[in-house]
């Protein structure tokens, strides 16, 4: 392709694919299946690769990051970020209304109208378009300062890279982490012996301010607007905000205008419940006063705006006594320290025990025995000993003692220099034996319900099970079973189907299911994508591995060590005589013609669209590949061909019609 036509398609695809990315990250309504968007993602990439010098530092490739640099600039705001002061309570609310009628002279009969919004739990950050592209993400920092994080904001999939609005605009909001993905995120932390996160908002702040983009680009990172700076052209917060949203950026759809204060303590106490229903954490509820007029009049203290308040909901948080400190091992053979504590309410769930993560973390909050510390629960998220309250301090406490021995098998524990993990480092060690069943039959994994920790252990130290591969020859054994106090038949059989239907779990599952360190529900599926079967994956090499796209030389040394090692093999043949073997996703085959063969496909095809034909050759026994390389035997291309052509054509790759590639398979 000529560079006129590089520049052109460049272009073309840029707009469609940040089209495509507002469908799917802002409006959650997608119109064309993930494989055609990253079909159009490659072929971006190949051009931009092909004209380096046609790439816009706003391209949507910049979405999955940049080299990392050495440090972040400084950012000056153009309007100081200040905060917000807060109102504990409803009477402080209530007093908010007042201190904002008394400055603007207003009699109570007067009706002030207010813009509730939720007071989302992240960072606040600032974006600087100019003619109508993304120049700056900032950091709040001190308020008049913050970090330029330019390519990581980049990353976030709902921030427009470019808007419809030549003037400069500045827009500001909270970035933020959906509780979903930031239990994503610490699974696979955990998988890869790596410290949890302690919660959504530590784990967002971590991921905006790395200085690789292309981790931030790893979590999906997520934004909400609360407002533009300057702004004064808007009669109201509100339209202000329908501004916002009219150019692309996502906005709460649960904001609300209420008529007068009465309506904002109604809206407070609404989501005092509600809002653990969202998938995103919120710690109150921000009251503005919705004519920009007024808020004009209003103005500014010098920390916070007088116009807004936010009011915050009672603390979720309580004080009681740390008790002693135990030691939890994990499949990994990771030793996580568990606060016991003196048992109490917090939101109606009785809390005695809480993770205390790591030694940092310990260290960190200096955390005693017989501390009396304060506790919180946030959202779903397991307890967490948020400090320690050093005015109830005897002088009788006692250091957290790392034990120098496995708490379950005895055998001396090792140090992760890498990280602040202490590890046992016997993989025989009963505690991790037990949870790497646990591991084995969870959700995300093989999926077998009615399988709790309880029976693991129950089962394990019966004898009756060793490891997972033992669960499918407990058919055999369905009296001692039986036998078990407060098991009985009913039970029993519940679990052996439940055993038994595992048996047809996909391929992806059971790789994931097998606890190989840092292969996650992600490494399960391009695992089993790109091989197949269990079989062709024992016998992968590293660099076949290194190979897939998304697995990394560390993920791949991990994958090969753990099928070198003699145990593991005798662990999965035991699995795969027992027929679970891991269904393959992998199409029927429908001949052979194609075998040996590597096809990639582009352009426009008639009689079926690329995706089927990709299967279609899979099913004839061929390779099917995203973009062309010295591996390709064969290239389809259908009308509107671009880089691909024009690649196969150097490389000499064969080059065939759509008739020619179905005659192939004699169709
Ligand atoms: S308005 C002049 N609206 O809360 C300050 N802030 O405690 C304007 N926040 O720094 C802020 N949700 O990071 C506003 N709906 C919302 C918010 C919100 C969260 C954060 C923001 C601010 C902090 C103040």
């Amino acid at each position: 392709m000529d560079r006129e036509a590089a520049k052109i398609r460049i272009e073309e695809l840029s707009k469609e694919i940040e089209r495509h990315n507002y469908l799917y990250h802002v409006l959650d309504r997608p119109e064309i299946p993930d494989a055609e968007y990253d079909r159009m993602f490659r072929e971006l990439a190949e051009l931009e690769a092909e004209h380096p010098d046609l790439a816009s530092p706003n391209s949507p490739t910049q979405r999955i990051g940049a080299p990392p640099l050495k440090a972040f600039a400084t950012h000056r705001h153009r309007e100081a970020m200040l905060s917000l002061d807060n109102a504990f309570g409803e009477e402080e609310l209530v007093a908010f209304d007042q201190r904002v009628r008394r400055f603007l002279s207003m009699p109570t009969e007067q009706p002030i109208e207010y813009l509730c919004e939720l007071k989302i739990d992240g960072l606040a950050i600032s974006l600087t378009y100019q003619e109508g592209a993304l120049a700056v993400g900032a950091t709040r920092g001190d308020g008049e300062q913050g970090e330029d994080v330019t390519p990581n904001i980049k990353t976030i999939r709902q921030i427009p890279l470019h808007i419809n609005e030549a003037a400069m605009l500045e827009v500001r909001g909270e970035v933020y982490l959906s509780r979903s993905e930031f239990r994503r995120i610490n699974r696979e932390r955990e998988e890869a012996g790596e410290p949890p996160f302690a919660n959504p908002r530590n784990c967002a702040a971590g991921s905006l301010r790395q200085l690789d983009s292309r981790i931030t680009a790893r979590r999906q990172l997520r934004f909400w607007t609360y407002g533009i700076a300057g702004g004064d052209q808007f009669a109201t917060h509100m339209a202000m905000l329908e501004h916002a949203r009219a150019l692309g950026f996502p906005v709460n759809p649960h904001s609300q205008i209420v008529t007068d204060i009465s309506g904002a303590l109604d809206y407070c106490r609404a989501w005092q419940d509600r809002r653990h229903e969202l998938d995103y954490e919120t710690d109150g509820v921000v009251i503005k006063v919705n004519n920009r007029g007024l808020q004009r009049e209003l103005g500014f203290t010098n920390r916070a705006p007088r116009w807004a308040v936010a009011f915050k909901y009672p603390s979720e948080q309580v004080t009681t006594r740390i008790r002693e400190v135990t030691w939890q091992v994990g499949r990994t053979g990771a030793l996580t320290p568990v606060a016991e504590m003196e048992p109490v309410e917090v939101r109606g769930v009785v809390v005695s025990r809480a993770t205390l993560h790591n030694e940092d973390e310990i260290r960190r909050k200096d955390i005693r025995v017989g501390d009396t510390v304060v506790v919180q629960r946030a959202g779903e998220v397991i307890p967490e000993v948020v400090e320690v309250v050093l005015s109830a301090r005897t002088g009788q406490e006692q250091p957290v003692r790392t034990p120098p021995n496995c708490p379950v098998c005895d055998t001396p524990v090792q140090r992760d220099p890498q990280y602040a993990v202490v590890k046992c480092p016997n993989r025989d060690c009963p505690a991790q034996a037990v949870e790497r069943i646990h591991h084995f039959v969870g959700r995300n994994a093989m999926n077998i319900e009615g399988f709790g920790a309880k029976w693991i252990k129950r089962l394990f130290e019966e004898g009756l099970i060793r490891d997972a591969a033992d669960l499918y020859a407990l058919s055999e054994k369905r009296d001692q079973i039986i036998s078990l106090d407060r098991m009985g038949d009913k039970l029993a059989d519940r679990l052996l189907t439940n055993i038994e239907e595992s048996k047809t779990a996909p391929l992806e599952r059971l790789i994931m299911a097998l606890g190989i360190p840092m292969v996650g529900e992600q490494g399960g599926r391009l695992l089993a994508q790109a091989f197949g079967s269990l079989d062709r994956l024992m016998q992968a090499r590293e660099e076949e591995l290194i190979a897939i796209d998304g697995v990394g030389p560390e993920t791949a040394r991990e994958i090969t060590a753990y099928f070198a090692d003699y145990r593991n093999q005798e662990f999965v043949q035991r699995l795969m005589r027992h027929g679970v073997v891991g269904i393959s996703s992998k199409p029927e085959p429908a001949g052979n013609q194609l075998e040996g063969l590597t096809f990639v496909f582009t352009g426009t095809l008639e009689r079926m669209d690329r995706e089927e034909a990709e299967e279609l050759a899979r099913r004839y026994g061929a390779k099917t590949t995203g973009s062309v390389s010295k591996n390709t035997t064969h290239l389809v291309a259908g009308p509107g061909a671009g880089s691909k052509l024009l690649k196969a054509q150097e490389l000499g790759v064969p080059v065939l019609t759509e008739q020619e590639f179905f005659a192939m398979i004699g169709l």
